[in-house]
């Protein structure tokens, strides 16, 4: 039995209880939920195989990166492919999208692919061409890698690359 007194102190009591409750509820709020708009494959083609060819074509003499503006464009390349490591681990449109990312080793192979870009950004931005060789050597075995254990032979979008890599930077 509560004490006389202290009846009137219980439901003020719930009250404060329930604004703080509230208020905790608001400050953790759920991330929202993000659709994808793209498939893989596209995200492959135009995002991470573009990128991914303007850091290997720094290694060719023609294409060595000579000043300030040739290292911050490897610098981007590098970003966007990290960018897409992310995002190919939300999954996609295409119709085999949301299967690939509930397999076990996507993930790890989406970050491996990640950290190598990220390696090549810090070498980008040391303007360290031995160092950058060194990254995208490994970026290459990421991408080797995850098509080993998840390309189809075909492109289930019928998404291949369009044009020489050369003329995309
Ligand atoms: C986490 C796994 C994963 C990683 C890492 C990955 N890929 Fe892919 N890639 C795929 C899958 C799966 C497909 C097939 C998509 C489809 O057919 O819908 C694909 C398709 C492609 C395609 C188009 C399809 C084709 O047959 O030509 C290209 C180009 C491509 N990847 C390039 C790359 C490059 C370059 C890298 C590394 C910088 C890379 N990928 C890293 C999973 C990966």
């Amino acid at each position: 039995m509560v004490p006389a007194t202290l009846r009137g102190l219980v439901p003020r009591a719930f009250v404060a209880l329930g604004v703080a409750l509230v208020a905790v509820a608001c400050s953790s709020a759920a991330p929202p939920t993000v659709a994808p708009r793209t498939s893989i494959n596209a995200l492959m083609v135009t995002m991470v195989d573009n990128a991914g060819h303007v850091l290997w074509d720094a290694e060719k003499p023609e294409l060595a990166p000579k000043d300030d503006a040739d290292w911050l464009e490897i610098q981007d390349h590098a970003i966007q492919i990290a960018a897409a490591s992310t995002l190919i681990q939300l999954g996609g449109t295409g119709q085999a999208d949301m299967g690939w990312i509930r397999q076990v080793g996507w993930s790890t192979h989406a970050t491996a692919m990640g950290d190598a870009a990220l390696a090549a950004l810090t070498a980008a931005q040391a303007k360290n061409l031995d160092a950058l060789v060194k990254a995208n050597g490994a970026l290459v075995d990421t991408c080797q890698n995850c098509h080993n254990a998840f390309k189809p032979a075909l492109p289930t979008e019928g998404i291949v690359h369009q044009r020489p890599h050369s003329e995309s930077h």
